[in-house]
């Protein structure tokens, strides 16, 4: 393919913007591209008073005018330029950004800027996106990057718990705050989009991508869309930190058989849609920005093929308006030979894909992609909708606007106020599964020993996707590692003593902590489909810990259940940790009784690997059931003047979570208030109008304007006085709901 563009007007538009409307500057290289001139830029009145000519460069007129205004404009190269995404590094000369009028840029997992500081990314979004602005028509190119636990390619980021871990927390509401940091952090360094979240039900833990999922329910990962919320706002580019999110990997890429990575689910539709289509559904609603597809298969036929799914089902059936993305060389894959063939990029687009992560060969690609559309075998009206769709999103985001990185934000990365954030994350999602004999909370005077690989290491705990694809052990970013957290947390540091490898213990502890788990992994190389135990270097350290007779608290680091029932009874205390993040002082809030541990199960925990796949409902007989958690002894103590109460009482109370425009969220706590267990309850309100479009942690109907809810078979049973909730999203106001609580 020849150069659209001569290179010597490439190199002379590419000059500083900053400050200036996007427009404008788009205008100069316009008014050079028409001329044919070589002296500098206009004045700049000049140039703004010319700007108002053109209606897709006026940020008064409506979107869809400027969008249908600037399709108007553009040449078949610059069509199927929006509609290729390639990898930064893959950019040689970076010239050709312009040249191929490319459309978007991202960087893949190991894909970093030297040294990887906000600042450097910020420059280097900065050129980039320079370069694009000096075509004739100034489209910016848009950037994505995987923020999936915060903003983790860059060094000194926050982190997040991974998905699984804010699962844990059931709090949807906590979900969007850490949405919106991330949203800060990413903005930061001028980037525009992040590939997350993803909404993958994951239903066989042997999947590698577990920890990306926030668990095995449909009604958890839709909940946890509030994330998508957090990082565009309640309306995409309403504020300068505004992030456009992607729902992935659209469909059913927690589904394979076997857990196998980018496998293939083999479910009837009807399953496929009650399992894995629900938190689409939501993410929709909400307006997520784009869906990426995913490389698994449903029942044979790949996602990236799947017209029915993509086109009819995706933005067809739930009205998805924004664009879809192929997954990394995904489209390269569909033959299952590597390298692009023509038929590979037809399909694929014709499925529905509207921009291709091509990441490397984009000269190529965009050769077969004109000779598909040349030869009338991708029609042109498809290369339009796929523009439209792109175009929009640009506009709505305001990069037209603010195509520079608003540096105003660059100081968020990393910062104290995100990393609270995170800590307090950190703590809502552990999850405490044994506490024999109350050994937790540890007492802060205590003598205590710490071991484990995962004790002082600031990678393992961070997991895959962290400063890297696969992540990796060691300090490779900034954060308090667990041990860092616990003596932090004690009256006196000098009376922890840590080893590694447990070497030194002796009766003398109060008790001893063992941090052990997984060390760093990410898709395909996290698949294990063998054994799902600890590793020989873990089960030696317990082994010393078990020998000195001191009670063993251990602390799983990992990015999903394991197989540790035959170790248990060895074991005084186990907490699940997951994979916290950089916050580990978090952990330490909950070892040591700050916070009480309220993390539920995301995900059943199997007796045994040979269980898998084990999830609730299944009739299986796990280690601890989906929503097991236990906590400190908080149970109130007895009523000292009781009144006579019957047997069987409860109370229901709403609260609204969060509310937007046209919808809200809210939970409904259920109170048991008789005197002894309740084994089952049914809340039934006035919904006022609402309608109810997700609920999770009890069964619903709707009948006559009023919603009937029942418990689930795993929080039905409540000791007197406890309470468990429910919660719920819905189009309409909140209104004031009165529900009523019948005992069952
Ligand atoms: C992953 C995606 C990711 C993309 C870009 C793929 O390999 O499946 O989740 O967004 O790479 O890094
Ligand atoms: C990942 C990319 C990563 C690349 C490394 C892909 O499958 O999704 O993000 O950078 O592999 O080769």
């Amino acid at each position: 393919m020849t150069p659209l563009v001569p290179e010597a007007r490439v190199r002379r538009s590419a000059r500083p913007v900053t400050r200036r409307p996007a427009f404008v500057a788009a205008l100069c290289a316009a008014a050079l591209a028409v001329t044919g001139l070589t002296a500098a830029a206009p004045p700049e009145r000049e140039v703004a008073r010319a700007a108002a000519a053109l209606p897709y460069q006026d940020p008064a007129l409506p979107v869809p005018q400027r969008v249908e205004d600037l399709l108007g404009r553009m040449t078949l190269d610059d069509k199927l330029g929006q509609m290729t995404q390639i990898e930064k590094d893959a950019l040689v000369p970076r010239s050709d950004l312009a040249t191929y009028r490319i459309g978007s840029v991202l960087s893949g997992g190991d894909s970093t800027v030297s040294p990887n500081n906000a600042q450097t990314w910020a420059d280097t979004y900065d050129s980039l996106q320079r370069t694009a602005l000096s075509t004739p028509l100034g489209i910016p190119m848009i950037y994505g990057i995987d923020a999936v636990h915060g903003h983790n390619a860059v060094r000194g980021a926050t982190l997040f718990p991974h998905n699984i871990g804010l699962g844990a927390t059931r709090d949807p509401a906590l979900v969007r705050r850490i949405g919106r940091a991330v949203a800060e952090e990413v903005a930061g360094t001028g980037i525009d989009w992040s590939f997350a979240p993803c909404l993958c039900v994951a239903r066989n833990d042997r999947w590698g991508r577990t920890y990306e999922s926030f668990g095995e329910t449909p009604e958890l990962p839709t909940a946890m869309t509030s994330f998508i919320t957090g990082l565009q706002g309640d309306a995409l580019g309403g504020d300068p930190a505004s992030v456009l999110a992607t729902a992935k990997h659209y469909l059913g890429d927690g589904g394979t058989t076997g857990g196998v990575d980018q496998g293939d689910t083999r479910l009837s539709e009807a399953e496929l849609r009650a399992i894995h289509l629900p938190p689409f559904r939501e993410a929709v609603e909400r307006g997520v920005g784009s869906v990426m597809l995913s490389y698994s298969s449903w029942n044979g036929v790949r996602s990236h093929a799947h017209k029915y799914l993509v086109t009819d089902v995706l933005k067809g059936e739930l009205g998805f308006t924004g664009f879809v993305v192929s997954d990394w060389a995904a489209v390269d894959q569909l033959d299952g030979q590597t390298g692009f063939t023509g038929a590979e990029i037809a399909t694929a687009v014709n499925a529905g894909v509207d921009m291709v992560m091509v990441p490397h060969d984009y000269r190529k690609f965009l050769s077969l992609l004109r000779g598909e559309v040349g030869a009338g075998r991708i029609p042109l009206a498809r290369v339009d909708d796929a523009n439209r769709r792109i175009l929009t999103k640009k506009f709505r985001l305001g990069l037209f606007e603010r195509p520079l990185t608003d540096r105003s934000y660059t100081s968020t990365v990393g910062s104290a106020a995100h990393r609270t954030l995170a800590r307090q994350a950190v703590r809502a999602s552990q999850v405490l599964l044994k506490n024999e004999g109350g050994v937790l909370p540890l007492p802060k005077t205590g003598r205590l020993f710490v071991a484990g690989k995962s004790a002082d290491d600031i990678g393992n705990q961070s997991g895959g996707w962290t400063v890297g694809w696969q992540g990796r052990s060691g300090p490779v970013t900034e954060g308090t590692t667990v041990l860092q957290g616990i003596r932090a947390a004690v009256a006196d540091p000098s009376r922890v003593t840590y080893d590694r490898y447990g070497n030194g213990i002796d009766g003398g502890y109060t008790a001893a902590v063992a941090v052990v788990g997984e060390t760093p992994y990410a898709e395909m190389r996290g698949d294990r489909p063998g054994d799902m135990g600890l590793d020989q270097e873990d089960l030696q350290t317990l082994a010393r810990l078990e020998a000195s007779g001191v009670p063993v608290v251990v602390v799983l680091v990992s990015g999903r259940p394991l197989d540790i029932a035959d170790r248990l009874p060895d074991w005084k205390a186990l907490l699940a940790a997951w994979l916290p993040g950089t916050e580990g002082g978090g952990v330490a809030d909950v070892l040591f009784g700050d916070h009480a541990p309220t993390g539920k199960l995301p995900m059943t925990w199997m007796r045994g690997a040979s269980q898998q796949p084990v999830n609730d409902g299944d009739g299986k007989s796990p280690l601890f059931p989906y929503g097991h958690g236990l906590t400190y002894g908080t149970e109130p103590g007895p009523d000292p003047d009781p009144e006579p109460s019957p047997a069987k009482a409860c109370t229901a109370t709403h609260r609204t979570v969060t509310s937007w425009p046209g919808g809200h969220q809210a939970e409904v706590t259920v109170k048991n208030t008789g005197t002894g267990p309740l084994t089952g309850w049914t809340i039934d309100w006035d919904l006022g109008g609402a309608a109810v479009t997700s609920l999770w942690n009890g069964t619903h109907s709707v009948a006559n304007g009023r919603i009937t809810v029942r418990n689930t078979s795993t929080n039905g049973t409540l000791a007197a006085g406890a309470t468990t909730t429910f919660g719920y999203t819905a189009n309409g106001g909140p209104g004031t709901p009165a529900p009523r609580c019948t005992p069952a």
